[in-house]
């Protein structure tokens, strides 16, 4: 077996390492490892002081999340830093990478502390549900200060080397030889007889009471239905009122109590989800990703100049081509005025924003294409009009060039052929505005070659960006989903319901707005003309941008706005168009309770889900998951659209699902025979294997 914990020495020191790659999680080898070495140089009388440090590419990055949920094997983390801090000999854990989680409170049980320049330190836990389970709450506290340690273990944004240095969490930055330095610095630390203070016996500083208040109420603003932020608020605030070692104990009951929880549960389904998404189970072993030095964005749109924002953020340089001078010149000053914004709220140095504006080249010569190893189409949703635009791309780009399409609905196939290198082409939609929002959907064509998918999976990465891979159908994943809800929330309308209660419903559940608002927000000009194109029509909405209400932009919309306001105000002219409208159409309207309401807009998308996993659109409903939550604010805390479908019970959903169809007769709410078939055998779709 792996030795996951060894010792070194240089000369008086033992230099313990981990190396569990590849982040050096603390599964129970690791943990067990630790104890027994560092008791093991804490007993050797030759051995003067110890060092911590982590082979591979990180220091301990945290407990091992895979262990959660399943009974716990001895020895706990705490017990392991217990051991740690209780030894005579100075300690400096030597830091690289990330120190997260369980990785920074082991850091926390040595005496002395080291970093490399580009570490970085943090307790993310409330990410995945839960707080700091091993004395994170109840030490930072007592090393940083009391704001300190609430910004850092509330938000659970990890914080910079310097910062560290700064607030006194790490002693000393080493550059150079990390260890070597570590080494140094524990010498130097027994020749000037450092006094070995455990961080537990350290008092916390004072703070005044109403600034705590009031920073804990700015964080907790930002973690809106998440029950963990709320939870590590207030162990943090045990630190001023209970002695260390019962502030541990109620530390980690509600550690326990948290991580049994179904919110902690939905959020680690998501940390892997979003690291399975990008995973192609075909994609052949040896598959490279082609270099991408340059890219080329065709449109200067919302779109176009959001899709450049995100290459010139992760320093690759980009040319924006667009038809018309002044389009052009809008859609750069509109780049511009995003970045200003960011600036001037604190977000960006200017010189980081001089140097992203600069990488940003706008023309109006298509030619300039021939320069750029990826191009991504954000023009006008029209297929005859990318069909010419990758026809012409076909022609100027250069021959191993990989050319995207951000079509939102169109077929991806369909495009590929208006060129003769349909292997070279697939779909990266991107969603609005594209500089903020997460996700990446990449959209895998018929002829898709594999080094291509695997180009737009890295440069979605690099961008920053969650890819997560889906086939062609006529919305992809999101919006095909999001489609079904659309025709049951105009449903509910003329049945009864009005769009704040819709909306109301959603936001209850924990998306940050409902349909209505979201339509208004986006313009209801947008989904007529799809729905124009498609034939289809959706009495309501249309009649509303008939009727030159297309939401935001014109002031009203299913909501009225008030000038240059964002906040939607029910509309009575809009309640009678609903009633008239259902009178028209012979339905009689009644009262629909929130429950039957959220039952009848997220069901039929989880059965849309199923009949997509069927058709292998997406590989896992853990992708699906990933698509909603990072593209469409689903609340995290509920794991997704088929993570909730498998804690609610398939076997209800069925039913419901089946009633909904007689109800209103129509058939596509039957069950899909995937979770008609799941549901009869008392299974979930977790149990499903990709494919
Ligand atoms: N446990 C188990 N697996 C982990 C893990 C962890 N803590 N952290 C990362 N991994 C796995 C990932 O699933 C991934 O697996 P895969 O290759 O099979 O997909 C692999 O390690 C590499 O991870 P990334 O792709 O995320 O690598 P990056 O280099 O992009 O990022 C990282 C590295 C910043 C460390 C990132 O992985 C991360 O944020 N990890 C989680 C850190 C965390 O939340 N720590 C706290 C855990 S809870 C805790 O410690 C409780 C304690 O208080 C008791």
């Amino acid at each position: 077996m792996a030795d996951f914990v060894s010792t070194r020495r240089d000369g008086s020191v033992a230099i313990i390492i981990v190396d569990n790659p590849p982040v050096n999680a603390l599964r129970q080898e690791v943990r067990a490892g630790l104890k027994d070495h560092f008791a093991a140089a804490a007993q050797d009388k030759t051995v003067e002081a110890i060092v911590l440090a982590c082979a591979g590419r990180t220091f301990i990055a945290g407990a091992d999340i895979s262990e959660f949920g399943k009974p716990m094997a001895p020895p706990g983390l705490s017990d392991v830093i217990e051991v740690m801090e209780n030894i005579k000999k100075p300690t400096v854990a030597a830091i690289h990478g990330t120190a997260l989680g369980g990785g920074l409170e082991t850091a926390l049980g040595c005496h002395f502390r080291v970093a490399a320049p580009s570490a970085r330190l943090g307790l993310p836990e409330v990410k995945l549900g839960i707080l700091p389970g091993a004395g994170g709450t109840q030490r930072t506290p007592r090393l940083v200060g009391l704001e300190k340690a609430m910004t850092m273990i509330v938000s659970g944004e990890p914080i910079p080397a310097k910062d560290a240095l700064a607030s006194g969490l790490v002693d000393e930055i080493v550059e150079g030889d990390l260890t070597a330095g570590a080494v140094a610095f524990a010498r130097k630390a027994l020749a000037e007889k450092r006094p070995l203070v455990r961080v537990r016996d350290r008092t916390v500083e004072p703070v005044d009471a109403a600034k705590l208040d009031e920073l804990t109420a700015s964080l907790l603003k930002r973690a809106r239905g998440l029950h963990a932020p709320a939870a590590a608020a207030k162990a943090v605030r045990w630190t001023l009122d209970v002695p260390f070692d019962e502030g541990l104990r109620r530390e980690r009951d509600t550690f326990l109590e948290l991580v049994r929880g179904d919110q902690s549960k939905a959020q680690r389904h998501i940390f892997f989800a979003e690291r399975e998404a990008a995973k192609v189970l075909d994609m052949p072993k040896d598959t490279k990703a082609r270099e991408i030095k340059r890219a080329a964005v065709i449109g200067a749109g919302t779109m176009g100049g959001g899709i450049a924002m995100c290459f010139a953020n992760a320093g690759i340089p980009v040319t924006v081509v667009e038809a018309a001078q002044d389009a052009l010149d809008r859609g750069l000053g509109i780049i511009k005025k995003n970045y200003q914004s960011t600036v001037a709220r604190g977000g960006l140095k200017q010189e980081d924003m001089d140097r992203r504006v600069g990488l940003i080249q706008g023309t109006t010569d298509f030619g300039a294409v021939k320069d750029a190893d990826i191009v991504v189409e954000a023009a006008f949703e029209e297929m005859a009009l990318k069909k010419k635009i990758f026809g012409d791309l076909d022609r100027l780009t250069k021959k191993d060039a990989v050319l995207a399409t951000n079509t939102s609905y169109l077929d991806v196939n369909e495009i590929a052929r208006a060129t003769n290198r349909p292997g070279a082409v697939l779909g990266m939609h991107f969603f609005s505005p594209a500089n903020v929002m997460r996700l990446l959907e990449i959209v895998r064509g018929a002829q898709t070659a594999p080094d291509v998918l695997s180009t737009a999976i890295d440069v979605g990465r690099k961008i920053g960006k969650v890819p997560a891979v889906v086939g062609v159908c006529h919305g992809f994943v999101g919006n095909r989903m999001l489609r079904v809800r659309g025709i049951e929330a105009e449903r509910l309308l003329l049945e009864g319901a009005l769009p704040q209660d819709v909306d109301g419903a959603l936001t209850g559940f924990g998306f940050p707005m409902g349909p209505f608002a979201m339509g208004d927000l986006a313009g209801l000009d947008v989904g007529y003309r799809v729905r124009k194109a498609l034939g289809e029509r959706n009495e309501i909405a249309d009649t509303l941008v008939e009727q030159g209400r297309h939401g935001q932009k014109t002031g009203r919309g299913f909501y009225i706005y008030e000038a240059g306001s964002r906040t939607p105000t029910p509309d009575p002219e809009v309640e009678k168009l609903i009633v008239d409208t259902a009178a028209r159409l012979g339905v009689k309207r009644r009262t629909i309770g929130r429950e039957e309401i959220l039952e009848r807009l997220l069901y039929p998308m989880i059965n849309e889900g199923a009949r997509i996993l069927e058709e292998g659109i997406a590989m896992r409903p853990g992708d699906i998951d990933v698509v909603w939550v990072y593209g469409y604010g689903w609340p995290v805390w509920t794991g997704g659209p088929m993570f909730h479908a498998d804690l609610v019970g398939l076997a209800k959903i069925r039913d419901r699902l089946a009633a909904f169809a007689k109800q209103s007769g129509d058939k596509t709410l039957e069950p899909a025979p995937l979770l008609a078939r799941l549901a009869g055998e008392g299974r979930t779709f977790a149990s499903l294997a990709a494919k």
